[in-house]
């Protein structure tokens, strides 16, 4: 089965541990590891930037079009640059954080996303973390996983991390942030969160991201 394994999609809601575990698996298997949140980031950061009213839906895709996208593969990982920047810390400013799921919720913005995502494998075998990877972008895909964590849990995850930045965030903002998200996340009209009929769900309330790790890793490679 490994030879024919392309892309892995690991999906799941904010804070359930798809990136950190996605990339222990893409080391663990030299995959490369592409953290599909982060374009969407990319496109808010971008609309951001050049003072577009972030509820105007034309405006923020006349941004996204107009500026430069290239992408290419730095340390195992994929990465992008817009107008030759390549943001990175950018992505993870409160604004952002705050918008990116209204920005991910506009159609133009999803088509244009899934369509660079699935570029992507021409650079070879790719776990690629996100909300709609098995359901939409890889659909195909044999090597599908839905991780989840109780809403507490995830909450006190992304607060722990936030805290640990020097981010100065109040315990219940951050789970009153991570439900607004959530709710956006699964309720949008176009691609919304859900688990893909033929993905494993893990949940890794409490397991640590060792175990999580190995079971994909001892799944893909069975
Ligand atoms: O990518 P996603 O938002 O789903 O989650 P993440 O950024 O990988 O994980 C959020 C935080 O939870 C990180 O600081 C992880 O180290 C932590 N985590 C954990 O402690 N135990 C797990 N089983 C999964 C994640
Ligand atoms: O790290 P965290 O899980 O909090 O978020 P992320 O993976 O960086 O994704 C940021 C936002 O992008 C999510 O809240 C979604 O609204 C959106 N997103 C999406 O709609 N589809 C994806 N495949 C990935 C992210």
């Amino acid at each position: 089965m490994m030879e024919k394994v392309k892309t892995i999609a690991v999906d799941g809601p904010s804070a359930s541990g798809k990136s950190t575990v996605s990339k222990g698996v893409a080391k663990a298997l030299g995959f490369i590891y592409v953290d599909s949140g982060a374009l969407y980031r990319g496109v808010t950061w971008n609309a951001i930037r050049k003072g577009v009213d972030l509820r105007d839906d034309a405006a923020v895709a006349a941004s996204m079009h107009g500026a430069a996208w290239d992408f290419f593969v730095q340390d195992g990982a994929a990465a992008f640059s817009v107008d030759g920047a390549v943001p990175v810390q950018e992505l993870r400013e409160k604004e952002v954080r705050e918008a990116v799921a209204g920005v991910a919720a506009m159609p133009e913005v999803r088509r244009f996303v899934v369509e660079n995502l699935q570029a992507l494998a021409h650079f070879g075998s790719l776990v690629m973390e996100g909300r709609d990877i098995g359901t939409v972008v890889f659909p195909d895909s044999p090597c599908k996983f839905y991780l989840d964590a109780d809403p507490e849990e995830r909450a006190m995850r992304r607060y722990r991390e936030l805290v640990a930045a020097g981010e100065d965030e109040k315990a219940h903002e951050v789970m009153d942030s991570l439900k607004r998200r959530d709710t956006i996340d699964t309720t949008r009209k176009t691609d919304p969160l859900k688990v893909a009929d033929d993905a494993q769900v893990i949940d890794s309330t409490s397991m640590t991201l060792e175990e999580v790790i190995k079971k994909i890793v001892d799944a893909v490679t069975e």
